[in-house]
């Protein structure tokens, strides 16, 4: 993978499917932290998307993966963070794409919503795929400038 550093998170729908995500993960070397939960007990998601962002914001984790049961929740929390672009998806053109465009560095993805081989397809695609710049870099940038501004 070319990010091979990654945070992850999950809710109480989210569980098993990051367990299966973190064993393809770990068995491809990549160095895991894990923010919870750690069980299928009721959680709140916005904790653990919150968890996850302060991992990425404080520069120790270039990317994370948060799964929910419909992916929404956990990409709106983590999209109130300075600094998170999160992007909630359920096929593997658009994590692709995220990274391409929207230098994306959070992938939101329901259990509820897509099963073990796509959320692979997608993990994939996301953590394989550098940010194309150029043209793309103002649009960032003014994604970036909403975290300061007034517009909100
Ligand atoms: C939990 O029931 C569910 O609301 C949560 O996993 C998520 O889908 C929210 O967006």
């Amino acid at each position: 993978m070319l990010y091979n550093k990654i945070v992850i998170g999950c809710d109480h729908a989210g569980f098993a499917l990051k367990e299966q995500i973190k064993q393809y993960l770990e068995k491809q070397g990549v160095e895991l932290l894990d923010v919870g939960c750690y069980s299928t007990d009721a959680c709140s998601y916005p904790d653990i998307a919150h968890a996850l962002c302060a991992n990425i914001q404080s520069g120790e984790f270039p990317a994370g993966i948060l799964i929910c049961g419909t992916g929404i929740g956990m990409s709106m929390c983590a999209n109130k963070h300075r600094g998170i672009r999160a992007a909630c998806c359920s096929e593997a053109f658009s994590a692709r794409a995220t990274r391409m465009h929207n230098d994306a560095n959070v992938l939101c993805f329901g259990a509820r919503v897509v099963g073990y081989g796509v959320a692979c397809t997608m993990v994939d695609a996301f953590l394989n795929q550098e940010f194309e710049g150029e043209r793309h870099v103002p649009r960032v940038a003014a994604i970036n400038a909403l975290d300061e501004s007034e517009k909100q």
